[in-house]
């Protein structure tokens, strides 16, 4: 399997002063996280701005092989298959140096790597054939109930086992365990004391962080410092109609319309019918989400960094009047939504850099429901849906509907549910035609509601 031809993602949020192309790479025995953390961490870093890929060792074996019967194939002293298992290691390797080489930051190798040699290896081709930053993330857990419930959350469903009996899917997986247990060397801190790495102890108890090496290693463990994997929702929802809403005007600080004020008590009836312990409830600071919180019954907090896009010298006005006043702003906002900035006022590439301390303390917390706007609400979702820059703007997130997130397996369900408040529409398509010279019918040809 190669990740050659798979362009690379639109580049989001970050600034980049120093290129500094690195290389994450898994520890731990099986079943301890690492696909988890991959994905999540991979997740992350794409969404603040940083071109991120995730190279599972597992997946190049499954196609580089059928020879998958059982656990013996993960025997220490089975010569064969320890042949083509460095060989699908490697590959993984080149391929994430290659992605690195054509301006990928941050590659992950999502493999087992639990031998000094295969850190070695590593060692070798990222940091000596390539001059790329090498940080190793461990995953330490000896809890055997955690292990268990992994292996049944994703385990039996993984490919290698696919048609085969659950319970005989378990016995096997933890025999494969077994195998890898008699050659795992955790991270050493004599012999490998030179090498940068953090380790996490049963699910995050405990972190013992080596070596760090500059911003990116920071905030990758600053990240994972902050992760917690127990059951919990997150509610998004934007505010309830507001009167700004009504007359098709973008930004303000206006009140709920007479079915905004529906919507709020819609909202209070939900949250209350959904039972959900220990609810914490953010706004932003302005009147309308402030005003959709008022019947819900859980402690409040009010955020400026929820407040919606800043749209500068266009707050206040339609779409149609923006058109008319700047025409040439409106169109080039067309061609580049995610990147382009209103003249004294914010990007969504703005908005997510203001959003990240957000994120970060949605991800420490349990069951929150979020109150806020739809620029805001687009990038939040873009954040747990795994959405390209290019995208996220155009993601749709209806009034009077709450966004239900629950965490399943590697990612989230996400159910959209709509309250039966009417309301207005307020998402404007791309348009066909975003050329400058563009006339306005063109222009505003996907405005909704637009006569
Ligand atoms: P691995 O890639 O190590 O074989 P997976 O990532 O496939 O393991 O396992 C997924 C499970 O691991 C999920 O159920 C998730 O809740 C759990 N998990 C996430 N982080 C950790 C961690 N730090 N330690 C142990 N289990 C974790
Ligand atoms: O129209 C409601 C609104 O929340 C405005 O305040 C905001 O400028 C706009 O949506 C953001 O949507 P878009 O980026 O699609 O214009
Ligand atoms: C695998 O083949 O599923 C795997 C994780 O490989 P390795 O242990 O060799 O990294």
């Amino acid at each position: 399997m190669s990740h050659e031809s798979v362009p690379l993602p639109n580049k989001a949020s970050c600034p980049h002063i120093v290129r500094a192309p690195t290389v994450i790479a898994m520890v731990g025995l099986p079943a301890r996280g690492k696909t988890y953390i991959s994905k999540k961490l991979t997740r992350y870093l794409n969404w603040i701005g940083i071109t991120t890929r995730a190279f599972n060792v597992g997946e190049y074996r499954r196609a580089a092989t059928n020879s998958y019967k059982n656990h013996n194939f993960f025997r220490s002293d089975n010569k064969e298959a320890q042949e083509i298992r460095t060989k699908c290691a490697v590959m993984a390797i080149n391929d994430a140096c290659k992605f690195l080489d054509r301006g990928g930051e941050v590659a992950v190798i999502d493999a087992t790597n639990t031998t000094k040699e295969r850190r070695r290896m590593l060692v070798h081709h990222c940091t000596e054939q390539h001059q790329f930053k090498l940080f190793f993330v461990e995953s330490v857990c000896d809890d055997p109930n955690i292990i268990e419930a992994n292996i049944l959350e994703v385990k039996v469903c993984s490919p290698d086992y696919t048609g085969q009996d659950k319970n005989e899917a378990v016995k096997d997986f933890l025999q494969r365990i077994e195998h890898y247990r008699h050659t795992y060397e955790t991270m050493d801190d004599a012999t490998e004391r030179d090498l940068s790495y953090i380790q996490i102890f049963n699910q995050g108890e405990r972190f013992i962080v080596n070596k760090l090496a500059g911003h990116l290693q920071s905030r990758v463990v600053y990240y994972l410092m902050n992760i917690h994997v127990l059951p919990r929702t997150i509610y998004l929802t934007r505010h309830g109609e507001s009167a700004m809403n009504l007359l098709g005007k973008i930004g303000g600080d206006s009140d709920l319309s007479e079915r905004g004020w529906a919507y709020a008590e819609a909202l209070g009836r939900f949250v209350e019918e959904e039972n959900i312990p220990q609810l914490k409830v953010w706004t932003s600071e302005l009147k309308r989400t402030i005003q959709t919180s008022r019947y819900v019954n859980a402690p409040k907090e009010h955020w400026k960094a929820l407040n919606e896009i800043d749209a500068g010298v266009c707050e206040g006005m339609t779409y149609e009047e923006i058109q008319q006043k700047y025409p040439e702003e409106f169109a080039l906002r067309d061609q580049d939504k995610f990147h382009y900035r209103y003249p004294s006022g914010e990007s969504y590439q703005d908005l997510v850099a203001r959003l990240e301390p957000v994120i970060l303390e949605l991800e420490r917390q349990e069951n929150v429901m979020v109150i806020c706007h739809q620029a805001v609400c687009r990038c939040l979702l873009a954040y747990f849906q795994d959405k390209s820059a290019e995208d996220l703007p155009y993601l749709k997130v209806p009034l009077h509907t709450v966004v239900k997130l629950t965490p399943v397996a590697y990612g989230c369900r996400v159910e959209f549910l709509a309250l039966d408040i009417p309301a207005v529409n307020t998402h404007r398509e791309k348009p066909k035609n975003t050329d400058v010279t563009r006339g306005s019918s063109d222009a505003l040809f996907t405005v909704p509601n637009h006569e």
